[in-house]
């Protein structure tokens, strides 16, 4: 099988591609990437030689090489966006250029290239939010109710992709996942942010009261319910997917970094919140456990430990990246530290 992987230079997108890489060592994988800031070709760098791995540095807004890129291809898996929500609401044109107009031309070029399966990756955030100390969590059915230009962005996507299976037959299949954390993820989000902050002495900024709260899912659990989807999913179906967690919020989560890494809470700094904050989310994965028998196997301690450690031995991949220009970003969202 030729798998054409959009954004897989990104944090869920490599770690999508080592994991096909070794669970299915006889496909064919394109990795087509832009290469923005989020964009690291360091992460696939142990894929890099393999005979079964390509990569194109390419705009997925661009038509004419998506056109020539989809060639000969059976299976789409569609990662690449503007993923961070703060630079959204600093400059929210090119999440809608990405996130909608490079999803519509590549559903486009899939159905000019007939491929057998377009799998859209989406989020949870395009559900709005959930109020804090309810049970409610978001499935399938849940209405669409973005807050952020991202999950505007992204729910944009999501109907377009729909669309296109209606309109014009593409055999799709969508996710909505839930938070993701581990290696090779941008320390602009808050996990990886606060584990290097703590690392080089900092604080960790924490927005508003901190009582928010995200439904945390270790990224490898991501790639198999993504494998599971391609391999049993039904075409024109979509997955919830979440983690096991029970409501924990932000200010636990930076206390555990601050536990696992020998540091007091005095490293923690409450900051302004961030405008349209989504409050809380919360994932009912009931269909794609009974449909196609996922569940997350990663329980949250353990693993953001494996994570804290991951980020202490490889401070070679998130050292160059937050002094470069991502430090330019991180003084226009915190202040000059
Ligand atoms: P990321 O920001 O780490 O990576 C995005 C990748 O897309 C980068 O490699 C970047 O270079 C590439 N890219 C951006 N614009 C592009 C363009 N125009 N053309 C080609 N490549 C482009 O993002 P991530 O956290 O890995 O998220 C991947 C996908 O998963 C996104 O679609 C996101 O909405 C979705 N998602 C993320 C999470 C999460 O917790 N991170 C949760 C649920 C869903
Ligand atoms: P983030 O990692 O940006 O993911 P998302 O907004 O897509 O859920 O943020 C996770 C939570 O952490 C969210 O409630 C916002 C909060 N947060 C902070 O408190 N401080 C920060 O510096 C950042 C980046 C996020």
């Amino acid at each position: 099988m030729k798998i054409l992987v959009t954004g897989g230079a990104g944090f869920i997108g490599a770690n999508f591609v080592l994991y096909w890489l070794k669970q299915h060592p006889e496909d064919f994988i394109i990795n087509v990437d832009k290469l923005t800031y989020a964009g690291n070709l360091e992460n696939l760098k142990e894929v890099q030689q393999n005979p079964n791995y390509s990569f194109l540095k390419a705009d997925i807004c661009n038509r004419e090489q998506m056109e020539k890129a989809m060639q000969g291809v059976d299976t789409v898996v569609h990662f690449a966006a503007e993923s961070h929500v703060d630079r959204s609401i600093m400059n929210p044109e090119e999440f809608v250029v990405t996130n909608v107009v490079g999803t519509q031309v590549l559903l486009d070029a899939a159905l000019k290239a007939n491929v057998k399966r377009f799998h859209h990756v989406s989020t949870d955030e395009v559900f709005g939010a959930l109020p804090l100390n309810s049970s409610e969590k978001f499935s399938e059915n849940t209405p669409y109710n973005p807050h952020s230009p991202y999950s505007a962005s992204k729910a944009g996507s999501d109907h377009l992709v729909r669309a296109y299976a209606d309109t014009y037959g593409l055999p799709i299949t969508i996710t909505n996942c839930s938070n993701n954390f581990g290696p090779y993820q941008f320390p602009e989000k808050i996990i990886p942010l606060a584990i290097t902050n703590v690392i080089e002495g900092k604080k960790i900024p924490i927005y508003g009261d901190g009582l928010y709260v995200r439904d945390w899912l270790y990224v490898e659990d991501h790639c198999r319910a993504i494998d599971l989807v391609l391999q049993k999913g039904k075409i024109g179906e979509t997955y919830c997917v979440g983690g096991l967690t029970e409501d924990i919020n932000n200010l636990e989560v930076a206390k555990k970094i601050l536990k696992i890494l020998g540091k007091d809470e005095s490293s923690i700094e409450f900051v302004k919140d961030r405008p349209g904050h989504d409050r809380r989310y919360a994932i009912n994965w009931t269909k794609i456990k009974t449909e196609l028998g996922w569940q997350p196997q990663y329980d949250f301690d353990t693993w953001l430990e494996k994570t804290v450690a991951w980020y202490k031995e490889n401070q070679w991949w998130w050292k160059d990246i937050k002094s470069g220009t991502y430090k330019e970003y991180y003084e226009k969202q915190y202040g000059q530290k």
